[in-house]
């Protein structure tokens, strides 16, 4: 199959409207996206993907207002929450209706829902007669795609088109909350910081992050985010120490260390979490295909966009 890397809107269209999955932007990570109401497309999404099925998939929707048409009920804290950060990266749990497929959630009686803050993505949403579920745009188990070349690695090929938004802003997948009784509780972190979750809500959340992100299945990948060279985190002077006679490829942050390596790239010299979460797929990306033998990373700080970095950095990192 060819595929087509560009901006139209009407050939993306076109091919959803036939039941045909394509790659979208969005502001945190490139999506695969198909008609979420629509089994055959659906199953496409998997298929591409390499996605075994009890992994459940987003649906994206052109507004707040619209997810009325695919849920039961909506919490008031839902409500609070979207209104400062919707469209934006934040996904919600929450009870579907007889109208999204099994499969789009794995049989869970929630649904997830976002909106994502891409302009080019929001218009596509507002010309379709159906919401787009979307998984992120790489291989099963390997790190998600924040540049249009990122899909290209992954899927060209495999899908008629990527429609092209440029670079993923934020650079993380969503963060998901899910609602039960009175309580938020955060499902996966993400691109938007528990910190401003917690500032609208004036209150704690909860942390319950989902195993659905790590498989554990027999004959799957042992990790999500991986990379194919051994990637190790923790602190780097430790770890290079341990790996000083191997070719090196150094993920650092802040300061730079004193250390003669193979290859390093540096998440934000100005030690910035928001900058570093935009470049670290890049990042690991760029490190694998280095020829390093082994990468090492660094931990960030435990606040702000750090606690996902280092979440997405932990779930990449090979045990030895
Ligand atoms: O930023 C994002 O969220 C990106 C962009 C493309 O929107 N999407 C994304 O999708 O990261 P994906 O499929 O790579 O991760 C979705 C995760 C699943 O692995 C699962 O943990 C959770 O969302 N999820 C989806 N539906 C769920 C449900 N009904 N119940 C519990 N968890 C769910
Ligand atoms: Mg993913």
């Amino acid at each position: 199959m060819n595929t087509l890397v560009g901006k139209d809107i009407e050939t993306a269209i076109k091919w959803l409207l036939q039941d045909e999955v394509i790659a979208i932007p969005t502001e945190t990570v490139y999506g695969l996206a198909g008609n979420a109401l629509q089994e055959s497309a659906l199953l496409k999404i998997f298929k591409a993907k390499n996605r075994p099925y009890f992994n459940p998939l987003i649906i994206h929707t052109k507004d707040w207002e619209s997810i009325h048409q695919y849920v039961l009920a909506v919490p008031e804290d839902a409500d609070r929450l979207a209104a400062i950060f919707s469209p934006g990266p934040i996904t919600f749990l929450l009870p579907r209706n007889q109208f999204i497929p099994d499969l789009v959630t794995s049989g869970s009686d929630k649904v997830a829902i976002r909106i994502p803050a891409h302009p080019i993505t929001l218009q596509l949403l507002q010309q379709l007669p159906f919401p787009l579920a979307a998984p992120s745009a790489n291989i099963f188990g390997y790190v998600s795609p924040t540049k249009v070349s990122h899909v290209v690695a992954g899927l060209e090929g495999i899908i008629p088109m990527i429609l092209d938004g440029g670079d993923c802003k934020i650079g993380l997948e969503s963060t998901i909350v899910d609602f039960e009784n009175d309580q938020v509780l955060i499902r996966r972190i993400g691109g938007l910081s528990v910190e401003k979750i917690e500032s609208v809500l004036g209150k704690k959340v909860q942390m319950r992050i989902s195993p659905n992100d790590h498989p554990v299945a027999p004959g799957m990948l042992k990790s999500h985010y991986a990379t194919l060279t051994t990637l190790l985190y923790g602190d780097l002077s430790i770890l290079l120490e341990k790996h000083k006679d191997k070719k090196v490829a150094l993920i650092e942050f802040g300061q730079p260390l004193h250390a003669n390596v193979f290859w390093r790239i540096n998440l934000s010299v100005q030690a910035n979490l928001d900058e570093a979460a935009a470049t670290l797929f890049a990042a690991m990306r760029q490190a694998d295909n280095s020829g390093a033998a082994i990468i090492l990373a660094q931990v960030l700080p435990a606040q702000g966009l750090g606690l996902a970095i280092n979440d997405r950095l932990t779930k990449a990192a090979h045990q030895l």
